[in-house]
């Protein structure tokens, strides 16, 4: 009997710490970094996501990466890019998170 009373105690005691605890998510404030293109940028990548997803590819990635990333999220997940507005995005990408000289 003693220890069902001691599993009893140990479970609530358990579950306060757990209720105790909060969480704050970080504020989603990430900018696109200012550079030729950013307001292409800021027009047609912001509308469903942060700036977060492109800051947090890896560095130093090349021309076709970026590209086909664009790419991607015209075609795969809609996003609303005129086709005379891609390059100048895949630009802005490549020279401000990438390595423009990767091809
Ligand atoms: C129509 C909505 C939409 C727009 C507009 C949009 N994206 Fe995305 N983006 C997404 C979705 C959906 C994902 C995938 C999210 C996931 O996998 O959790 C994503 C993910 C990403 C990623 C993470 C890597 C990956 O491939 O999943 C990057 C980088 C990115 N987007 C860049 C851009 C850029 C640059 C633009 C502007 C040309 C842009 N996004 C505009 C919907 C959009």
């Amino acid at each position: 009997m003693r220890i069902f009373w001691a599993v009893i105690v140990s479970f609530f005691s358990v579950t306060s710490a757990f209720a105790n605890v909060s969480i704050t998510l970080p504020e989603e404030s990430a900018q696109y970094r200012k550079g030729t293109g950013v307001d292409l940028a800021n027009s047609y990548c912001m509308g469903c996501h942060s700036a977060d997803y492109v800051l947090t590819q890896p560095p130093a990635m090349s021309r076709a990466f970026w590209a086909a990333e664009v790419k991607k999220m015209k075609e795969v997940f809609g996003a609303p890019v005129p086709d005379d507005q891609v390059n100048g995005i895949v630009e802005y990408l490549v020279n401000t998170y990438g390595d423009p000289r990767k091809k």
